[in-house]
């Protein structure tokens, strides 16, 4: 193919796949299998690759996030991105109202048009298009100045890089991430052994100030757009939002036109119930004059505009006092501080307890026992302290600061912190708090999966003795477990049933269940994968350790010292003699062929598999199964609401795979 016919061919396959983008991200109406969209996006990519001359920063290929950035570059506003006044109640409500008519010099009974709209509770971003194309875009900053994040916010798919109006546009909006997605995101940085993020807003503004656009590009953000400038020929607010849906935004549909206050108050009924239905967080209503002429008359005051005013909702926050700061123990010993509260109702539920995170937040804070505490639920199960009243805070309080403590609260062994760590944390592994915990891990859901073994029962077993570590569950005896509160014959008998069937556990499972520091499930799946039995991994050398995927000297470290603790032997002997299992299962050599060495990534929700299940099946035919999606992926099989990773192996170019087309891989057949 000569240049002229690549570059013909290369816009052909630009506008097709953006056009694709639009039905699938925006619309949530895709058009083509994910197979013929896979197929467009390679054939761009290999056109590119073939003529390097002919890409450009708005191409689809360009969505994966290019070189990290050396530091954020401040930009100017041409016009100011305001905040907003807040109203808090009905009786607020109607003062604005009265405001704006008078401003406007209206007679008081007369109604005006207002758009009313969701607050979202995201980040604000400026962006700009010239003759089409998306050139810049900005955090809000001061609302003078903000930084320049065009290269993170080139990988959210639902920021056209080029839309169909060739002037000089500003639309701004807010950034968001899906609670799902936050979730998701969280649960694989907690597998990861990462710090989780507080809500979705501070992984959307994280996600954001990364200098690496390749990691923005895995995280699952979104854009609403819901302010237009530039457009000389739009008159009103609720134009300005079809005009933006038309350029190919997505502008949130739950919005209503309302013509004197009635309207408003009821869609501030209507989402202050129905908020928690969402997908994402809002924290009010935002109505705004609907003609711009009038925005011009009212004008702004030096921080907010007078044409438009936020209603929030009623703030998911309560105010009690901290009565105690105890410490609990975790399975690796460390130690987190957590806030008793004097018990208070909020979002509809006693709250006696709140997560103060580490010390770091404690020291933040400076919050003391006998403090008045804010604690605030923002979508997240456990609440948490945001702010200390200190104006209220008793003269006795005022002398005594939280010390972190010097011992641990359940044995009393003097606590350490490591280098460069936050977290205290108890040295001894013997400690009762770190065994139950190493008892129940071992015993939960990804691990050994004994049902039965629940918190109420493991702290009894420890208390008397009973275990000293997981390989003394299996001398467990009927008599031993009778003798325990509200244990009949039947429950005894059930357990040690569930006690017998766990010692058949794959390999993986078991390393999982031991709590190696740094291996999680999905490093236990791969290296489960990568030695034929536990005594193997047991003697690796770093070296053999580090060729794992997903293993590196930190990890491998990890592995190696842990079989030389004492203690850990002691434990192991005692499950090889139960007869737990040891060894990898065995590849069926006859489908090894076409799995074998493959790597799998799954999103989304099968309907014929658990993900567990899946993953099993996959490796039990010699493949490997990731978390997340890299150029070593083979293929990502897709279920029922796909994560961001499905975006990123298009970006990719990786084989997507339906669960039907999964299924006859596993079944030997050739796609
Ligand atoms: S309009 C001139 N509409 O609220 C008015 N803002 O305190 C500009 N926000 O920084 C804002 N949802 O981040 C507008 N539907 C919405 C909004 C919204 C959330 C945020 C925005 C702004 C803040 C104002």
């Amino acid at each position: 193919m000569d240049f002229k016919d690549a570059q013909a061919r290369v816009e052909e396959l630009r506008r097709l796949i953006r056009y694709h983008d639009y039905q699938y991200y925006v619309l949530a109406k895709p058009k083509i299998s994910d197979y013929e969209y896979d197929q467009l996006l390679r054939k761009l990519q290999a056109l590119e690759e073939q003529f390097p001359q002919l890409i450009t920063p708005d191409s689809p290929t360009q969505r994966v996030g290019g070189e990290p950035i050396e530091g954020f570059v401040q930009v100017r506003h041409e016009v100011p991105m305001l905040s907003l006044d807040n109203v808090y109640d009905s009786e607020e409500l109607h003062e604005f109202d009265a405001r704006v008519k008078r401003g406007l010099s209206l007679p008081l009974e007369e109604d005006v048009e207002y758009m009313v709209e969701q607050k979202f509770d995201g980040v604000a971003v400026s962006l700009k298009y010239i003759g089409g194309s998306f050139t810049l875009g900005a955090t809000r900053g001061n609302g003078e100045v903000g930084d320049d994040i065009t290269h993170n916010l080139r990988t959210i798919p639902t920021i056209p890089l080029t839309i169909p109006d060739k002037g000089e546009l500003t639309i701004r909006g807010e950034v968001l991430m899906p609670i799902s997605g936050f979730d998701e995101l969280n649960r694989s940085l907690v597998a990861e052994g990462r710090e989780p993020f507080a809500n979705p807003r501070n992984a959307t503004a994280g996600s954001l100030k990364l200098l690496d656009p390749r990691i923005t590009a895995k995280r699952p953000l979104e854009f609403f757009a819901y302010y237009l400038i530039g457009d000389e020929d739009i008159a009103t607010q609720h134009c300005a939002l079809e005009r933006l849906e038309e350029l190919g935004f997505k502008v949130n549909p739950r919005r209503t036109l309302s013509s004197g206050l009635v309207g408003v108050e009821e869609f501030y009924e209507r989402w202050s119930v129905q908020k928690e239905k969402l997908d994402y967080h809002v924290d009010g209503i935002v109505l705004k004059l609907d003609r711009f002429e009038l925005w011009n008359i009212l004008g702004k005051t030096s921080r907010s505009p007078r044409y438009a005013v936020a209603y929030k909702f009623a703030a998911e926050q309560a105010t009690t006092t901290l009565e105690e700061v105890l410490y609990s123990v975790g399975r690796t010993g460390v130690i987190t501080p957590i806030a008793i509260l004097t018990p208070v109702r909020l979002s509809g539920t006693m709250v006696s307890r709140a997560s103060l995170h580490n010390f770091n937040e404690v020291a933040r804070l400076d919050v003391r026992k006998g403090d008045t505490v804010v604690i605030q639920k923002a979508g997240e199960i456990i609440p948490e302290i945001v702010e200390v009243l200190y104006s209220k805070r008793p003269k006795e309080v005022a002398k005594k600061p939280t010390h972190p403590p010097t011992h641990c609260p359940i044995c009393a062994t003097e606590l350490v912190r490591e280098e460069g760590m936050v977290a205290l944390s108890c040295p001894n592994i013997a400690c009762p708090a770190q065994l139950k915990g190493r008892i129940l891990h071992f015993a939960g859901r990804g691990s050994m999966d004994i049902e039965g073994m629940g918190d109420a029962l493991v702290s009894q077993l420890v208390e008397r003795g009973l275990l000293a570590d997981a390989g003394d569950i299996y001398s467990l005896t009927l008599e031993q477990l009778i003798s325990l509160e509200r244990m009949g014959e039947k429950s005894s008998q059930n357990l040690l049933d569930a006690i017998e069937e766990s010692k058949r556990q794959p390999l993986d499972r078991l390393l999982n269940a031991l709590g190696i520091p740094n291996v999680g499930s999905t490093t236990a799946v791969d290296l489960a994968h990568n030695f034929a039995s536990l005594d193997a991994l047991a003697g690796a050398s770093p070296s053999r350790l580090e060729e794992v995927e997903g293993v590196g000297p930190i990890v491998a470290s990890s592995i190696q010292s842990f079989f030389q603790v004492e203690g850990n032997r002691q434990a192991i002997k005692k499950l090889r003699t139960a007869g737990v299992n040891f060894q990898a299962e065995q590849v069926p050599s006859a489908v090894e062929s076409e799995l074998s060495r493959k790597n799998f990534v799954f999103t989304g929700s099968l309907k014929d598999f658990t993900r567990e299940q899946a993953a099993e099946e996959v490796i039990r035919r010699g493949g490997r199964v990731s978390s997340a999606v890299s150029k070593n992926t083979d293929y990502v099989v897709i279920g029922k609401k796909p994560g961001s990773k499905l975006e990123k192996a298009r970006g990719l170019g990786v084989t997507i795979l339906s669960e039907e087309e999964f299924t006859a891989l596993l079944e030997g057949k050739n796609l």
